[in-house]
């Protein structure tokens, strides 16, 4: 785990190509969509039926998934609490990183702890930091079980298993709840997209 700066000999580079330079070039403003909810709840799902809207739209788009992250940037991680920490600490740098780039950064992690997703808010500015919770029973995402793994948590073969034997620690305050259970993934797109039309990132679809 790699907490505190460790690189004092380093200066910035203050790029001449800067954040607004780029943002006037794609015609949108760049943010981070943080989708947070159960494994199964539709974050992923719901990221990657946003991007295709706004790729339509002629927006620079990039989905960050739980899943595909752990097979390379996190793969060392495991999901003790202490690495679930780390995994959004690198997560939330990287999709910092990407806000500079102009980009409309959409996150797909459980990411369990207010704690951690209180530090990505932090490292941005507000208006960076969109967090929409995808509010789904648990017993919904355990009947869906699309990758069979609630069923290997309750037969033990998965420890520290989100919703069974690790907590989730839902908002209190996001941005935009959206009901996973209940609504259809069109009108949740549409929620977002509405949301990020209300905020000014994107002109009206
Ligand atoms: S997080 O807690 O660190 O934010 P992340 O979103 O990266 O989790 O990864 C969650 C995905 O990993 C789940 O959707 C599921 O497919 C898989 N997974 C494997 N083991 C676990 C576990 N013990 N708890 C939760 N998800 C797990």
């Amino acid at each position: 785990m790699s907490n505190g700066n460790h690189s004092s000999n380093t200066v910035w580079h203050q790029a001449t190509v800067t954040r607004h330079r780029r943002e006037q070039l794609n015609q949108h403003k760049s943010v981070i969509i943080w989708f947070t909810g159960l494994s199964g709840s539709g974050k992923s799902t719901l990221a990657h039926a946003i991007e295709e809207r706004l790729h339509q739209h002629a927006c620079r788009t990039y989905v960050f998934d739980g899943d595909n992250v752990r097979h390379g940037l996190c793969a060392d991680l495991d999901f003790s609490d202490a690495d679930r920490s780390e995994n959004i600490r690198r997560i939330g740098e990287m999709a910092k990183l990407f806000i500079d780039a102009g980009v409309i950064a959409l996150t797909a992690f459980i990411s369990p702890f207010k704690a951690d997703r209180a530090l990505v808010k932090n490292l941005v500015n507000d208006d960076d930091f969109i967090e929409v919770y995808c509010q789904c029973d648990l017993s919904v995402c355990e009947d869906r079980d699309v990758k069979g793994l609630y069923k290997k948590a309750r037969a033990g073969e998965i420890g520290d298993f989100t919703g069974i034997s690790s907590p989730y620690e839902a908002p209190e305050s996001a941005d935009l709840v959206i009901r996973t259970d209940t609504q259809s993934l069109e009108e949740s797109i549409q929620a977002v997209l509405d949301l990020l039309v209300a905020r000014k990132i994107i002109n009206k679809m």
